[in-house]
C-alpha cells in the first residue's frame, strides 16, 4: 500500500535506490573496506532483526522490556502528563505498548521510522489498542534532520524515545550530534528517554552478537543479497562470512563481513577485488559504563536527569534533558 494512502507522511528524504550503487561503490574503495550499517535493513533485513530479539544470547531487548515493565510507572510520572512522543526508529512496538499504557494523556505519538512497511504494520496495531491516541508516523530516516508533523493539541513536552541501545550503533563523534539533534527537536521543556546497553562481561556481548541459531550472521550477509539485488552486484554469499568481535579497548562490538577468499565482484561498470581474509567493516554496537554515557550526553548539552537499571546492570534506561535546566 502507498504509504500516504494509510496516513504516513513521507518526508521523501531517504537516499534513491540509484544513490546506492553510488554508497556501496564509495564504502567499498575505503581502506578498510566499510559499508553502512542502514544497508541492513531492507524488508527481510527488518524481519531478521526482529528475530535476533528474540534469540536466547540476544539480552538486550528481553532486558530493555523488564525495565520497561517494571518501571513503566515512575517514568511516565517523570515524564509527566500531556507529551508528545516522539520514538526514533519505531521498530520492536512491544516496548512502545508498555509506555503508551502509563502514560498519562499524550498529546501523540510520532514513530518515526526509514522503512514504510513495518512503520504502516505497527501504526494499524497501536491504533486499534489506542484508539484515543492520536498516531502521527512519520517515514523518514531519524538521523537527518526532521519535519515533525504539527500536533494537534499544544504538548507539554516532546519527548524523544529512543530505545533498543541503537545510539550504540553511532560512534562517539555522531551520538553527539544526534543526541544534539534530538535536544534540538524537543525544545527547552522536552527530555529524552533512551535505552543504553551497559559495559559487561566480554562472553556475553560477543556471544549475543554471535547467535547459535545464525541468524545474526544471515542479518549481517543479507546485506550482500539486497545490494546484488539492488544495484546488481554479484556477491557469491557463501564466499563471505559474519565476524562481531567484542573490541574491549574501546568497549565495542565491531561486525565484519569476511572474504572466504581472493575474488572480484561485479560492482556497477567496474568491479571490486577482495583478499583472502579481507573484512568490510559494516557496524559498530558501543557499550557504555553509566559514567561514558553522562560524558557523551554532557557533549550534546545534555544532563542525565534519572536512570533505571536492572540489578545486574545489563541494561539502562535514561532520562535526559537539556544540562542548561537542571539545578547545580
Ligand atoms: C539496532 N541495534 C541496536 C542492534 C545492536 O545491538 O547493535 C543491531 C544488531 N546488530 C546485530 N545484532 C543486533
Amino acid at each position: 500500500m502507498n504509504v500516504e494512502a494509510c496516513g504516513v507522511s513521507d518526508d521523501d528524504r531517504r537516499p534513491p535506490v540509484s544513490d546506492l550503487l553510488e554508497v556501496a561503490q564509495r564504502g567499498l574503495a575505503l581502506k578498510p573496506k566499510r559499508l553502512p550499517s542502514w544497508l541492513f535493513y531492507d524488508e527481510h533485513g527488518s524481519r531478521l532483526f526482529e528475530q535476533i530479539c528474540e534469540q536466547p544470547e540476544y539480552y538486550l531487548t528481553r532486558c530493555e522490556i523488564a525495565l520497561m515493565d517494571e518501571h513503566a510507572g515512575s517514568i511516565a510520572d517523570v515524564l509527566g502528563s500531556e507529551v508528545r512522543l516522539v520514538e526514533y526508529g519505531s521498530g520492536n512496538a512491544r516496548k512502545t505498548h508498555i509506555l503508551l499504557q502509563h502514560l498519562q494523556a499524550p498529546v501523540s505519538y510520532v514513530p518515526v521510522e526509514i522503512s514504510s512497511e513495518p512503520l504502516r504494520q505497527s501504526v494499524g496495531r497501536l491504533a486499534r489498542e489506542f484508539p484515543q491516541l492520536p498516531l502521527q508516523p512519520l517515514c523518514a530516516d531519524f538521523s537527518k534532520p526532521l519535519r515533525l508533523p504539527i500536533p494537534p493539541s499544544a504538548p507539554r513536552r516532546t519527548v524523544v524515545y529512543f530505545p533498543g541501545s541503537t545510539i550504540g550503533n553511532f560512534e562517539n563523534r555522531e551520538a553527539a550530534a544526534l543526541l544534539r539533534k534530538m535536544r534540538n527537536e524537543m525544545g527547552d521543556a522536552g527530555g529524552i528517554l533512551i535505552g543504553v546497553d551497559l559495559k559487561k562481561d566480554p562472553e556475553v556481548i560477543e556471544a549475543a552478537y554471535n547467535d547459535r541459531a545464525g541468524i545474526t550472521a544471515a542479518f549481517t550477509l543479507n546485506m550482500l543479497t539486497r545490494l546484488n539485488r539492488e544495484i546488481g552486484s554479484n556477491f557469491e554469499l557463501s564466499a563471505f562470512g559474519h565476524r562481531a568481535h567484542y573490541n574491549q579497548m574501546i568497549g565495542r562490538i565491531e561486525t565484519h563481513i569476511v572474504s572466504h577468499r581472493e575474488q572480484q565482484v561485479k560492482m556497477g561498470r567496474a568491479s571490486v577485488a577482495f583478499r583472502e581474509d579481507e573484512a568490510i567493516q559494516v557496524e559498530y554496537s558501543c557499550k557504555y559504563s553509566l559514567a561514558d554515557f553522562a560524558a557523551l550526553a554532557a557533549k550534546a548539552g545534555l544532563a542525565v536527569l534519572r536512570v533505571w537499571t536492572d540489578p545486574q546492570q545489563m541494561f539502562s534506561l535514561q532520562y535526559l534533558v537539556r544540562a542548561s535546566t537542571v539545578a547545580r
